[in-house]
């Protein structure tokens, strides 16, 4: 059972869209990787490729917010911050221990919860604001 994009994931900023196109490939892979027996060797490559991709694109997200007065700034700040912390602790721990079967259901319950109540929620009244903002 994998997950892939769906238009009804579009926020409307094009930019933003493709990179999350790219975080649901990779949980997508992931996922694949699980069933096929192979997560435990894939997941140290996803957190290193997460810890490289969350910087810059939330760094993007959070650019556009500061350029138009985002009004939900903080709030929005705050949802990242505690993604790039749990990408970070599950790093450090898979580094100093080895991936372990609980790191593996840890990272995709974030990715989940990246999707269903950031990308969908969060990111979504975003695109909201600035399509508006834009026009
Ligand atoms: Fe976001």
């Amino acid at each position: 059972m994998g997950i892939k994009w769906r238009e009804s994931l579009s926020i409307g900023v094009e930019d933003i869209d493709n990179q999350h196109r790219e975080l649901l490939r990779h949980f997508d892979a992931l996922l694949g990787a699980c069933e096929a027996g192979r997560g435990r060797g894939e997941l140290k490559k996803l957190l290193d490729f997460l810890d490289e991709y969350v910087q810059q694109h939330f760094r993007d997200e959070e650019r556009l917010q500061r350029l138009y007065s985002y009004p939900d700034y903080e709030g929005h700040l705050k949802e990242h911050g505690s993604f790039v912390d749990r990408i970070r602790t599950l790093q450090e721990e898979v580094a100093r221990d080895g991936v372990a079967l609980h790191h593996l259901i840890e990272t995709n319950d974030l990715l989940f919860k990246w999707l269903v109540n950031h990308i969908s929620k969060a990111d979504m009244s975003l695109g909201v604001f600035l399509n508006k903002a834009e026009t």
